[in-house]
């Protein structure tokens, strides 16, 4: 059987949208509606989709391997048990990360970043990588060297809730574009984003909802606004109206057709 490869999307050069214009669309952990999550069949939904970004967990093994995983342990998305941090890259990789999902899926491996970065380059996408937990400057070090020895700084956005994450690949990488997760606003969120220069702040939904006027203040300083993680249709509509620029969804195939129903609909 041949496989198509489906080319790179085009660079994003402006996370902003304009008014009326589609929303950015970031696959949270990949497409995990349809398949087993952070695994490369997630990914491959999501591109299928057409999606531009594929957002990912990476956090390193006992060896120091950055790996593609969410949780702390291994036990909810495959079928060992223990810390992520306890586990050899080795013993990792005998993983399956699939048959939780569905026995369809039964051999999906815990990616390392190489694997998905490698994956990216021979079949399309982009990352917004999340460095997540806990990281030492060691491990940020690493996964930004992976990102570099592949020459792909132009598709990956990093995000961390940690700002000093945000601060090491900033000294690291000055060339990616950094956005702050937040499940709280801060205070002054234009002051933090330009402390931390970043192209993006990306507030859980139901902390966006307690401050919406945040969106304004912020794309004033020219920062992009991603909510997380929103799956319905009625939470889509009324974000898209509050003016926010994009959405980390499990649902990234539904919004993709979403954002081509309602450029129908607004069309001439
Ligand atoms: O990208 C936003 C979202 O992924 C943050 O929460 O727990 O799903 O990593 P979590
Ligand atoms: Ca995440």
């Amino acid at each position: 059987m041949s496989v198509t490869l489906i080319a790179a999307p085009p660079v994003q050069e402006s996370f902003l949208r304009e008014p009326g214009a589609p929303l950015l669309v970031w696959a949270h952990r990949g497409g995990s509606s349809s398949a087993p999550e952070n695994t490369a069949a997630s990914d491959e939904v999501a591109r299928r989709a057409g999606v531009e970004w594929i957002e990912t967990d990476v956090q390193p093994t006992k060896d120091g391997v950055p790996v593609v995983l969410h949780d702390e342990t291994v036990d909810r998305t495959t079928n060992g048990t223990g810390p992520i941090r306890s586990l050899t890259a080795a013993q990792v990789a005998k993983l399956d990360a699939g048959s939780w999902f569905a026995p369809a899926f039964a051999g999906q491996r815990v990616p390392t970043l190489a694997s998905q970065l490698g994956g990216l380059l021979a079949r399309g996408g982009n990352l917004l990588l999340e460095i997540k937990n806990e990281h030492p400057l060691e491990s940020v070090a690493r996964i930004v060297d992976e990102i570099h020895g592949r020459g792909m700084s132009k598709r990956v956005f990093v995000q961390s809730f940690d700002p000093q994450h945000l601060r090491w690949v900033r000294e690291l990488a000055p060339e990616l574009p950094l956005g702050l997760l937040r499940s709280t606003l801060d205070p002054d969120p234009v002051a933090i984003a330009k402390d931390l220069e970043l192209t993006a702040y990306n507030p859980s939904e139901h902390a966006f909802r307690t401050r919406p006027g945040i969106v304004t203040d912020l794309h004033a300083a020219g920062v992009a606004v991603n909510i997380w993680t929103v799956d319905n249709p009625t939470s889509w509509a009324a974000l898209e109206q509050a003016g926010v620029d994009g959405f980390i969804t499990n649902r990234p195939a539904e919004l993709m057709g979403w954002n081509a129903a309602l450029g129908l609909l607004r069309a001439p």
